[in-house]
């Protein structure tokens, strides 16, 4: 078991529910994951114990004691680009491990984000252009000797990483299907994700799919509209980079889809949706109501239902969702108040 593991909490919100004509609704709140703000670490830490793992040629282990042993053996560098939350949670592990840390954010993160990051004991390097562009910086680099990316998007010819970054996220979703078991519930009928390059989507995406779950969940994609690439993609039917600004969802401010992503969004999202950085800050204070903190990047999941189920076309959307007064609906509050969106 990793240091600071547990499970988190998986909050009712009746006043959602029936706001929305539905039969309950739930929020997986990772406000705090690991200590940290946000659901990163699932991802950074599964990944980290599979390199080490495999750098050893060891089998994977989430003994503590075998993995700082195993790198105590390793003359590694860990290299990522973030828009905040990733870059804080390898920093935070690189740290645990003894690991050095160098990472790449962009010109639009706010200093409160960077500095959390070099609190955790990484290299920051900013640089002048967008997240894509800190990725290809930070990929740029990942030839070079003793320096190992771990990044939590792909592209063709650096894939193996982020597929086990996307398979730590599923830890998340079996919580929440333990968690909706111990109260009578089955798997869940819709989930919402908020999306920035789809990895956490895809994990969604692909545990639900999953033929031997024989289960029927839908998963609603809700983007900032200011960097809505999977939706783009999607409307296009292949992959698409679009320009992106600011957003105050600085986790989701990510301009191209993960390639490894792309396959199983494109096959096996069932609707995507944009919100406005007004309608992410609502939801904010909507998810403060129901005492879970949140910051803009993980409230999109609710300001995204929001505008799916109100509205002039709520109704043909619920019946394209499969949504009736009994479903039941899992948000997922990707990140904390002091997350990478919570700080701008
Ligand atoms: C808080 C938060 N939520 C959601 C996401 C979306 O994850 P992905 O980029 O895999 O779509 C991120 C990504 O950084 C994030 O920081």
């Amino acid at each position: 078991m990793l240091p600071g593991y547990a499970v988190t909490p998986l909050v009712d919100a009746p006043a959602l529910a029936r706001r929305w004509s539905l039969g309950q609704v739930f929020v997986k709140d990772e406000s705090s994951r690991f200590g940290l703000p946000s659901f990163k670490a699932l991802g950074v830490s599964y990944a980290l114990a599979r390199l080490l793992a495999e750098r050893a040629d060891q089998p994977i282990s989430t003994s503590w004691p075998q993995l700082l042993s195993q790198a105590a053996t390793t003359d590694v560098t860990l290299v990522t680009a973030t828009d905040g939350n990733h870059g804080r949670a390898l920093a935070h592990f690189a740290a645990m491990l003894n690991l050095r840390c160098e990472v790449v954010v962009p010109a639009v993160m706010s200093e409160a984000a960077a500095a959390a990051i070099a609190a955790e004991g990484a290299d920051v390097t900013r640089i002048d252009g967008s997240y894509d562009d800190a990725v290809a910086a930070a990929a740029a680099t990942d030839s070079v000797a003793g320096r190992v990316l771990v990044q939590d998007t792909s592209w063709p010819g650096y894939e193996v990483i982020p597929g086990w970054i996307v398979e730590g996220y599923q830890t998340m979703l079996a919580e929440t299907a333990e968690q909706l078991r111990a109260q009578g519930r089955a798997e869940p009928d819709l989930v919402a994700v908020p999306v920035g390059v789809g990895s956490l989507a895809q994990a969604v995406v692909a545990y639900y799919r999953d033929r031997q779950r024989q289960v029927s969940t839908s998963v609603l994609s809700c983007e900032p509209d200011s960097a809505a690439c999977v939706l783009a993609s999607l409307l296009a039917g292949e992959p698409r980079s679009v320009a992106t600004a600011f957003t105050n969802m600085a986790g989701l401010n990510c301009g191209t889809p993960t390639s490894l992503g792309w396959p199983v969004l494109s096959g096996g999202l069932d609707a995507a949706i944009t919100v406005t950085d007004e309608e992410a800050t609502r939801a904010v204070d909507e998810l403060a109501r129901f005492g879970v903190g949140a910051g803009a990047s993980g409230a999109a999941a609710l300001a995204g239902v929001e505008a799916a189920l109100t509205g002039p076309e709520a109704s043909s959307r619920r019946a394209a969702l499969g949504l009736d007064p009994s479903s039941v609906v899992v948000l997922l509050n990707t990140e904390g108040p002091s997350g990478a969106g919570g700080l701008a």
